[in-house]
């Protein structure tokens, strides 16, 4: 069986964006019964950004809350809390013991800091911390305690999982064939949606439509995309429409021609953002209701949490006794 693992940074509340690259395809993939998932939220890797423990707290709660509330099945897959693993921050050590830190300095993420300062005359490591240069080291540890053969992820991380992969080779090579090799999964077909201003939707741009919002400011958002000028009646390019991007992101096969038909035709943008409307909130009502009443029962998502941890531990707990047998750890007697 092949196990496939994903975790998420419970930095601030998902978007559209957000649902529809990752949360969406994400949890259609775990009813594959061919597969064992891990789904968890990396709270450790939250604060490499976010000092603010209000903000770390509550995130926690309402990214877990959104994923059971789009049907995530606790029963099904592993969904657990990073900083519940204890083991994770023991293998992290293990693993940075044999991680060059040449390697390290080649991490996008850090390079990009590095960079930022340079050009601000800064001092090269300034505000870089310990936690950001050596997160890839944490994020392997994720990745290899659960022996992942495949992490779905943006590209923006493949660096990170490919690095992963060399980490675990090291230590193969120096205490024997303990860990998994895992690889990193981009999928193509998922879409990457444009954001208010038409680029890439990001809370880095502030062009974001968050998931959860009430109706009335979900129609406020939609109706601030960024159109052109055409008047009704006048054709407009769908490929190009950030509207039409997202409908499609929403809409089935059908719906889509429907509406790729309606832009030859030279439907209103007015029209169109209300048809755009329709369509996501249709999806969302359910999930919307659900997440709010998850978001009352703090008890019960920590029960489930709990749980997870629990059922996850015991793949922990197994392979951290291997290794410290493997590295020496282990009793006198
Ligand atoms: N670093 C990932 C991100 O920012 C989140 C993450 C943490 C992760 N640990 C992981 C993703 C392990 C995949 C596997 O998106």
């Amino acid at each position: 069986m092949k196990t496939v693992l994903t975790g998420i940074t419970t930095t601030g509340a998902p978007h559209l964006g957000n649902y529809a690259g990752a949360i969406k395809p994400a949890i259609e993939a775990s009813w594959n019964p061919e597969t064992r998932s891990f789904y968890f939220l990396a709270d450790f890797h939250a604060l490499i950004k976010c000092q603010d423990p209000q903000q770390i707290h509550h995130s926690t709660l309402e990214i877990a809350s959104t994923w059971l509330a789009f049907g995530l099945d606790p029963e099904r897959v592993y969904f657990y809390r990073q900083s519940d693993i204890p083991e994770i921050a023991e293998l992290t050590w293990y693993l940075g013991c044999v991680t060059a830190k040449g390697l390290m300095n080649r991490a996008h993420a850090y390079k990009a800091s590095v960079q930022k300062n340079l050009e601000n005359h800064e001092d090269p490591d300034h505000a870089v911390t310990m936690g950001l240069f050596s997160y890839p080291v944490l994020m392997a540890a994720d990745i290899l305690m659960f022996k992942a053969n495949e992490v779905p992820v943006g590209r923006d991380q493949i660096q990170h999982v490919e690095m992963a992969r060399d980490i675990a080779q090291r230590f193969n090579h120096i205490y024997g064939n303990h860990l998994t090799l895992p690889k990193a999964v981009v999928n193509h077909d998922t879409p990457v949606l444009q954001g208010l201003d038409g680029q890439k939707m990001s809370k880095s741009y502030h062009n974001t439509i968050p998931l959860f919002v009430p109706e009335k400011q979900l129609r406020k958002k939609i109706n601030q995309i960024k159109t052109n000028l055409k008047e009704p009646g006048e054709p407009k390019d769908p490929d190009s429409a950030t509207v039409f991007q997202m409908w499609k992101a929403f809409a089935s096969p059908q719906q889509t021609e429907y509406m790729r038909k309606e832009f030859e035709n030279g439907i209103a943008w007015g029209e169109a953002k209300k048809q755009l409307f329709e369509l996501i909130n249709t999806e969302l009502k359910a999930p919307r209701e659900r997440y709010h009443e998850l978001i009352r029962q703090p008890g019960h998502v920590e029960q489930i949490l709990r749980d997870g941890a629990q059922k996850a531990r015991h793949h922990s707990q197994t392979l951290v006794t291997d290794l410290r047998h493997a590295i020496g750890i282990r009793r006198l007697s």
